[in-house]
């Protein structure tokens, strides 16, 4: 009798690396993460005990988390504040541990964290519990310590993430902090019912808009060879998309070893653009309509220098010739969601940078899963 698959590779379900695995469990993720919690089509955390009050009675929100959970702070601060117009702050958990933050008991703190374990989070929670504001944390792991520890806990339903490179974490951790901030806007009245059902409608239409995007792999596949050769690679966008431009440049860094930033499209010329050179890799997104045209002028200042562009946009935007050298369209979905399908395409980037630079995906240098100690 000859044995030939192990635990692991039976894990992977046929996929080369729990990394792409994970990638396309995203669509199925996000449908555990929200379905149970829609209510005739509004979001409700009566099962998960977490009372209205709560996100009724605060004045301002203060997120706190590590590492990609913090890119998921970002993005959900770019969209919450100007929806709830309170203060959403968006602080590292190993700084916020060690700052004095104005937080007080009319605070909703919210924790992010995939594993629930990581020190500095938990000290950020124990902190914010110390001066008295609520605490909310969106957690994926049960009865992990930040989950016991809290007030209230929305548990992500991503199932087990084991590659180090955070994926599916990130898309759910973003779809759970999307429902608060439509309960919110809804229990404080900055939405109607109606409202309310649409925006939960138009989240549930950005997983088809991702399951489209894994059908694009072969295009990511082909595209990496641009990058892997060089030794940067920059991220820019505006608003949402230089929230997702962080997490773009943190998965390639983390997996691929090439260095990346991401920048505000607009902060580029205070510095940074001095970087660019000829082919240097410029990965821009522009999926926002209201600076839709300040980013595209931001890519042509780039392209002029002799920057490599690959452009991240919608379909149906109208981009004139020569802006970028290759272009990946998403679906045409409202601008509020288009993280869902970007993510895809910036997790799928990293993975094929990695595995062309024939690294260890799942494994990188240096980086463990989850950052116990200090
Ligand atoms: C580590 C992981 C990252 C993760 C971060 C926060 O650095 O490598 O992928 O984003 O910890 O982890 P947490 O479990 O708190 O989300």
């Amino acid at each position: 009798l000859e044995v030939n698959w192990n635990t692991e590779s039976a894990m992977k379900n046929g996929f080369p690396h729990f990394m792409l695995k994970e990638i396309h469990e995203q669509p199925d993720a996000l449908k555990n993460t929200i379905l149970p919690r829609l209510v005739k089509g509004l979001p409700d955390f009566t099962d998960d005990q977490i009372p209205d009050d709560v996100l009724k009675n605060c004045n301002q929100i203060h997120v706190v988390a590590c590492g990609t959970a913090m890119h998921a702070g970002m993005a959900a601060r770019a969209l919450i504040e100007p929806l709830l117009r309170i203060p959403v702050s968006v602080s590292i958990a190993s700084e916020f541990r060690y700052e004095e933050p104005l937080v007080d008991d009319k605070t909703l703190v919210i924790i992010i964290s995939q594993s629930g374990e990581t020190i500095d989070t938990l000290a950020a929670l124990r902190l914010a519990k110390h001066y008295g504001s609520k605490t909310l944390s969106v957690v994926n792991v049960k009865g992990s310590t930040i989950a016991r520890e809290s007030d209230y806990v929305l548990y992500t339903h991503a199932g087990p993430e084991i590659a180090v490179a955070s994926t599916k974490a990130y898309s759910v951790q973003l779809a759970a902090l999307y429902m608060i901030g439509c309960r919110m806007a809804y229990v404080r009245e900055c939405y109607s019912k109606d409202e309310a059902r649409d925006f939960m409608k138009e989240l549930l239409d950005a997983i088809p808009a991702m399951e489209a995007m894994l059908e694009k792999k072969e295009l990511v596949k082909d595209l990496v060879s641009h990058l892997i050769q060089k030794p940067d690679a920059f991220f820019i966008g505006r608003g949402l998309d230089y929230a997702f431009s962080l997490e773009g440049a943190l998965k390639l860094k983390e997996i691929s070893y090439i260095h990346a930033e991401a920048y505000a499209a607009g902060e580029l010329k205070h510095g940074t653009i001095a970087l660019i050179t000829d082919q240097v890799p410029v990965i821009a997104i522009a999926t926002q309509e209201k600076v839709f045209s300040k980013t595209i002028s931001n890519i042509r200042e780039v392209k002029a220098r002799g920057a490599f562009v690959i452009l991240l946009t919608k379909e149906n935007a109208q981009i004139e010739k020569g802006v970028s050298d290759i272009q990946i369209n998403i679906p045409d979905i409202n601008d509020s969601f288009t993280v869902f399908p970007i993510a895809v395409i910036l997790q799928l980037i990293a993975y094929y940078a990695s595995v062309g630079k024939n690294l260890d995906v799942d494994q990188p240098r240096n980086l463990a899963k989850s950052v116990t100690v200090e």
